[in-house]
């Protein structure tokens, strides 16, 4: 039996990848499939938390209950919106989504056309606001605020450095970092993490499939 070890928590947790509109039939994405997040999401209900899932464009099915309440968005201002509306409400925030850094500055009314463009198209991409660090900023006593680091590193070191100069850039209280490339992290079964706290020490490691993982980083929050 699943120890019910969450009971009466309130936990929000962005799952997915966001998506910028160019015009009405295109955007600039990435390949987060949202499986960790989901897996996040369905553990925490499973061990008595009542969760919101914030889902940014799911490749997988979440399926809502009682306790898994399902939100779903597809821009990054659209996810800043429903997890800052839950985070009002929450005990725990878990920021497993990834969020576009930047949005085309325009979206077009009609689809952009080569015979109009030519050979060569320009876009201008502004800075979407960091909703990690806007949640981490407003905080309110207690609640405690997860971000994940998915970085293209080569090693370990690399990979710890990177995440501990973020936690303390973003002011979460966790930080899940993993090694993302063409073939690891996004969209694959598995995962590989390492939990870093606010000090930048590492308080979790795991490896397996995203819902062993999932498994440990809801330990940290027990
Ligand atoms: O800076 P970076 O994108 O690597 O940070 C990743 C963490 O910050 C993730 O938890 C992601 O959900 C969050 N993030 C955010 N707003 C952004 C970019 C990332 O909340 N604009």
């Amino acid at each position: 039996v699943t120890p019910k070890d969450l009971l009466g928590r309130r936990i929000v947790v962005t799952a997915g990848g966001t998506r910028e509109p160019l015009d009405p039939v295109r955007y600039i994405g990435n390949r987060s499939s949202g499986k960790q997040g989901l897996a996040i999401a369905v553990g925490a209900a499973a061990r008595g938390a009542t969760v919101t899932l914030v889902g940014a464009n799911l490749e997988v099915h979440a399926a809502a209950s009682d306790d898994l309440h399902v939100v779903h968005v597809s821009t990054t201002l659209e996810l800043e919106a429903a997890v800052t509306a839950a985070a009002a409400e929450a005990d725990v925030v878990v920021m497993a989504a990834a969020v576009a850094d930047y949005r085309p500055e325009s979206v077009a009314p009609a689809k952009i056309k080569k015979d109009v463009q030519g050979d060569t198209l320009q876009l201008t991409l502004v800075k979407n606001p960091d909703i990690l660090a806007g949640l981490a900023g407003a905080r309110r006593d207690g609640q405690v605020i997860v971000g994940f680091a998915a970085e293209t590193v080569d090693d370990r070191e690399q990979l710890l450095a990177l995440g501990r100069a973020k936690i303390a850039r973003k002011g979460a209280d966790y930080l899940v970092l993993n090694r993302v490339g063409w073939t690891e992290g996004f969209a694959t079964e598995s995962n590989s993490i390492i939990v870093v706290n606010s000090a930048g020490d590492i308080v979790s490691e795991a490896s397996g499939t995203k819902t062993s993982v999932a498994a440990r980083i809801l330990d940290l929050l027990t």
